[in-house]
């Protein structure tokens, strides 16, 4: 192992996810516009079922493993990169802790809270680190979001909408299918309900769910998950598969305000009113009717301002874990939040099939 590399890497599961941890890790990231690499961070191998990706990997410059087994008897590889399809990380996970491994697995770690309890409970005992690539919590989207929830710039918040929507259905592979951990709620609900958990330090009160099979009979296509907080702000996260005309990625309102970031590229606005004295709407023409409630405000009660962008990158993903494993700090990621999310994912299930509101915590 070259000496400045702390954590030297191998992918199981070298598919998309897990080319884009080698691509990250050994060919850099973008930050602030310039590719820059991850420091002390390198992937030497990797090892996949299919005979294909382990070609990719050696034409990449990979150990391409003949086995999971032989993968794990490197005394060499220091950390496993599990990315595999959902259904495999729980055994992926357990056996490379016991072999001695780091591990970051790839989200949803687990497809129950118990298997998840699991997994806790070996990495303690191995006293291996272990934790899961919640990888959004580093897009700008969402840091920009939560900038605004946490310095109030709309006043207090009362709602907030977290949208993604495709059009495409879901993708002819594994994600299509319930043996393997299939579904949008496992794919991207995961993503959404655990920037929610990360964003809103609040007991969640109610969970109100409903699932969409517009295209899929077998594994949800879509989700609209409605998460009540305790102190009543209501986070409402949709995704949505058969979307042709996206609706924003984020829409929050509070007491002096709205907020819209419309997309990644982080095109959006807030208004904030500067005068709620002036109180002389008069009635509008609306349709075939008239609305006094409804009518725009005079224009100088409010103010237009830009969005507070937030610059982020996934190095602080890798950064934290090196300063977890070598400097003591604390994980960006807390296990107990990787809990939660999978609490509430089982919660979202539920409310589904009953078509009840959850109480949560
Ligand atoms: N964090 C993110 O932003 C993000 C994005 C995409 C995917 N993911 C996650 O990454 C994981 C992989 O998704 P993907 O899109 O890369 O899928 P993929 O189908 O592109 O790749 C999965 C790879 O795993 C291999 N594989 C299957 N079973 C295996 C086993 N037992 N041992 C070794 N290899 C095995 C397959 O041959 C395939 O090459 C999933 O858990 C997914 O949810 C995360």
């Amino acid at each position: 192992m070259a000496t400045n590399v702390n954590i030297n890497a191998a992918i199981v599961g070298f598919g998309g996810m897990g080319d884009l941890h080698r691509q990250m890790i050994n060919e850099g990231v973008r930050i602030q516009k310039k590719i820059q690499n991850i420091p002390g961070w390198r992937v030497s191998g990797s090892f996949d079922i299919r005979q294909e990706r382990q070609a990719f990997a050696r034409a990449h410059g990979l150990h391409a493993y003949a086995s999971f087994e032989e993968l794990l008897a490197d005394p060499e590889i220091n950390m496993v990169i599990c990315a595999t399809p959902n259904d495999a990380h729980k055994d992926i996970v357990l056996r490379s802790l016991k072999a001695g491994k780091n591990v970051i697995c790839e989200k949803p770690v687990a497809l129950s809270v118990a298997d998840f309890d699991e997994m806790v409970r070996v990495s303690e005992s191995t006293g291996r680190f272990f934790t899961v690539g919640q990888n959004r919590r580093w897009d700008e989207d969402y840091v920009t979001a939560k900038k605004i929830y946490e310095e109030r710039l709309i006043g207090k918040i009362l709602r907030i909408e977290s949208r993604v929507h495709g059009s495409r259905g879901i993708p002819q592979d594994w994600r299509k299918a319930p043996e393997h951990g299939g579904g949008m709620v496992y794919d991207w609900g995961i993503h959404v309900i655990d920037q929610a958990i990360d964003m809103i330090h609040e007991k969640i009160k109610y969970v109100y769910a409903s699932l969409d099979h517009y295209t899929e009979t077998c594994v949800d296509d879509g989700l609209h998950v409605e998460l009540t907080f305790e102190s009543g702000l209501v986070y409402f996260v949709e995704i949505g598969t058969s979307h042709f005309i996206p609706l924003p990625r984020w829409y929050m309102t509070g007491r002096d305000g709205s907020a819209v970031i419309e997309d990644w590229s982080l095109k959006g606005k807030m208004c904030r009113v500067t005068d709620r004295s002036f109180d002389q709407s008069q009635p509008v023409q609306a349709g075939s009717g008239i609305t006094k409630t409804m009518a725009p405000r005079v224009s100088n009660t409010t103010v237009e301002l830009p969005l507070p962008k937030v610059e982020s990158d996934i190095s602080g993903f890798y950064n934290n874990i090196t300063d977890t494993l070598y400097h003591g700090d604390i994980r960006r990621i807390q296990l107990s939040e990787v809990r939660k999310a999978l609490e509430v994912v089982e919660a979202v299930f539920e409310s589904a099939k009953k078509r009840k509101v959850i109480a949560f915590e």
